[in-house]
């Protein structure tokens, strides 16, 4: 995680294979948030590829919403597609 003045930008997160599918993206992806608000952050940004259905049903689930398609993200080649999550602040009205 990288943590500029309101945002966090979730740069790399990937769980092993054979641990996937049982709560640990999850759990670590909690943990992550709950430390960007503690930073200060009030949203969480983070990228995807077009084409992964497990990183975009993941972030979805957690109430990360798209916010746009990029052509060639990764190394000029495969699409990607931006995502965000605002944070909700303990006591923020
Ligand atoms: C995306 C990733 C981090 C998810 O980690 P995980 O530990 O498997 O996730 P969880 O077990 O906490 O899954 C939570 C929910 O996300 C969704 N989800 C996760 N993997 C999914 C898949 N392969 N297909 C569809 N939905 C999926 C499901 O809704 C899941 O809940 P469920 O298992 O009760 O159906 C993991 O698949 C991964 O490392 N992928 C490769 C790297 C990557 O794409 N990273 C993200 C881009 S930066």
């Amino acid at each position: 995680m990288e943590y500029w003045d309101d945002d966090a930008h979730l740069v790399l997160f990937a769980v092993r294979p054979a641990s996937q599918r049982q709560g640990v993206g999850s759990s670590i992806l909690a943990w992550l948030e709950a430390c960007a608000v503690v930073a200060g952050s009030k949203r969480v940004r983070v990228e995807a590829r077009l084409d992964s259905v497990a990183a975009r049903s993941f972030y979805n689930q957690h109430g990360y919403h798209e916010i746009c398609l990029k052509r060639r993200m990764y190394s000029g080649a495969a699409d990607g597609v931006n995502l965000e999550k605002w944070l909700r602040i303990p006591n923020d009205a």
